[in-house]
């Protein structure tokens, strides 16, 4: 089944550990048939350089023809998801580095990823991080709890150890996933992408 609710989805790349999980999930919704509007900052694509084979500007080419994808620049800050007049679904910002899970539990909207993870705020629209750092100091911990009450999905990249991953890529499906389901767009997911692991626990 896929999705009729045309309104794109954001996703939000920062310099966190975790480049494969934000390519899983821009990768399962435009197979969701989902519209995409995605956005890096400087340090993403920086650590996308240092995980990933493949280059984050052929990323951007395969996505934008396998369906409904736009990207902006972090500088654009006159994007259309840099606006709350602008309808989306959400946005997950995934990997999230520490720096933008400070900037955003403060308001402090100096680039794309963290002004629209400002508007889903200020629109109450689901808002789910993939914060990734360990160890967690209390700084950390206290920045994603005031998110938290604000009503945003803080969803660590943990593995499924229960489900028994063989790959690094089962962890990174297994999140993404995750990642779909707390933007409350499970029901569209189709069977073949979900990631149920060999004893096929969800
Ligand atoms: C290879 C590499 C890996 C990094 N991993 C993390 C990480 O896992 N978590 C984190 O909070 N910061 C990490 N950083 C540091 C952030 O990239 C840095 O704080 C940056 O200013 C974040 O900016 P941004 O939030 O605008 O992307 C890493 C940096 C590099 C170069």
């Amino acid at each position: 089944m896929t999705s009729q609710d045309k309104r794109p989805v954001v996703v939000g790349i920062t310099g966190a550990s975790g480049a494969m999980l934000a390519g899983r999930v821009i990768d399962m919704l435009l197979e969701m048939d989902t519209p995409v509007m995605a956005t890096a900052s400087s340090a993403g694509r920086m650590v996308w350089r240092e995980e990933m084979d493949e280059t984050f500007g052929s990323c951007l080419e395969r996505w934008q023809d396998k369906g409904e994808f736009t990207y902006f620049q972090p500088g654009e800050l006159t994007a259309p998801i840099a606006s709350g007049t602008f309808s989306t679904r959400g946005m997950a910002v995934v990997p999230c580095s520490m720096a933008t899970v400070a900037a955003v539990a403060h308001g402090m909207s100096d680039n794309l990823v963290r002004r629209a993870a400002d508007v889903c705020l200020k629109e109450r629209r689901p808002l789910v991080l993939v914060p990734r750092e360990t160890p967690l100091n209390a700084i950390h911990l206290e920045n994603m709890a005031s998110l938290a009450r604000l009503g945003v999905t803080i969803l660590p990249p943990e593995p499924p150890f229960y489900l028994r991953p063989k790959t690094i890529e089962d962890v990174a499906d297994f999140v993404a996933q995750r990642v779909i389901h707390a933007l409350g767009l499970s029901d569209a997911l189709p069977d073949h992408m979900r990631y149920e692991g060999p004893s096929g626990r969800a």
